[in-house]
């Protein structure tokens, strides 16, 4: 597994420090001020390094150590984290399946318990058509797509054993009604990733756009021994847990 995979497609242009801005942190350099400006670091993906980075360590350990299951990831819009997933599968087990999961008609409403949301329904549409391509371009195997709404497919259209699962799924409704097909399916040992999972008493820096996320989590693990852990992400969020032996 190249480490470049997992940094590709990173814009580092766009992280460039613009002239206006070095003035600026020359100034306040020479004014004695040990701090400067930086503009935020802006990949183009849906994740940044950090968070394929945690992708590459929790999928790669869970196949080296052979826990036993599938792979599936609910929220895949156009493959991105889809397409490293698939590399991390093929380096290190590629007898494992792996399912997609979403929409492709962006979100669903957003309600109460997303707090102070910036998404709305209906944002992130895509196609299908666009995650095949982003496979075709990578020389990578499709995965097995479930097209609609979490609430049709996963009741019927989940391997009966997960041993990997990552929630994309943005809103509190989506990760509840993932976590509730998910988690019992989940292996011995099996680890479930949540993208955007913030919590501000751990780490508040963390981006927390997506507060409906914690809220999901919170709720449908009060009762079971599993809590999530905050892993840092960078600019970013996620947070995971380990099915119990
Ligand atoms: C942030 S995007 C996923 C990004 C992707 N994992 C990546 O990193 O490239 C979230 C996706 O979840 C899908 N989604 C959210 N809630 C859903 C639901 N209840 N049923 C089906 N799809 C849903 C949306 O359509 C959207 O494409």
């Amino acid at each position: 597994m190249q480490n470049f995979f997992i940094t590709q497609w990173f814009d580092w242009k766009s992280s460039k420090v613009s002239g206006r801005i070095e003035t600026v942190n020359t100034l306040l350099k020479k004014l004695g001020f040990w701090v400067y400006l930086q503009p935020p670091p802006y990949s183009g993906l849906m994740t940044n390094v950090e968070q394929r980075m945690n992708l590459y360590h929790l999928l790669s350990q869970v196949l080296f150590y052979g826990v036993p299951g599938e792979v599936v990831e609910l929220g895949c819009n156009q493959g991105q984290s889809s397409a490293l997933i698939r590399r991390i599968i093929d380096h290190f087990d590629p007898t494992r399946e792996f399912h997609v999961y979403d929409s492709f008609e962006g979100l669903p409403g957003v309600s109460s318990a997303d707090g102070a949301t910036p998404y709305s329904e209906g944002q992130l549409r895509t196609s299908k058509d666009v995650l095949a391509a982003n496979f075709e371009r990578y020389g990578l195997r499709l995965p097995v797509i479930h097209q609609g709404w979490f609430e049709d497919t996963l009741p019927t259209g989940l391997p009966e054993q997960i041993s990997f699962a990552y929630l994309d799924g943005d809103l509190y409704s989506s990760i509840l009604v993932s976590l509730q097909h998910v988690y019992p399916r989940m292996s011995p040992g099996a680890i479930c990733l949540i993208d955007d999972y913030a919590d501000p008493e751990v780490y508040p820096e963390a981006w927390n756009k997506l507060p409906g996320v914690k809220a999901a989590c919170d709720e449908y693990l009060a009762d079971k021994p599993e809590k999530v852990s905050f892993i840092y992400s960078g600019g970013m969020s996620h947070g995971f847990f380990r099915k119990q032996r």
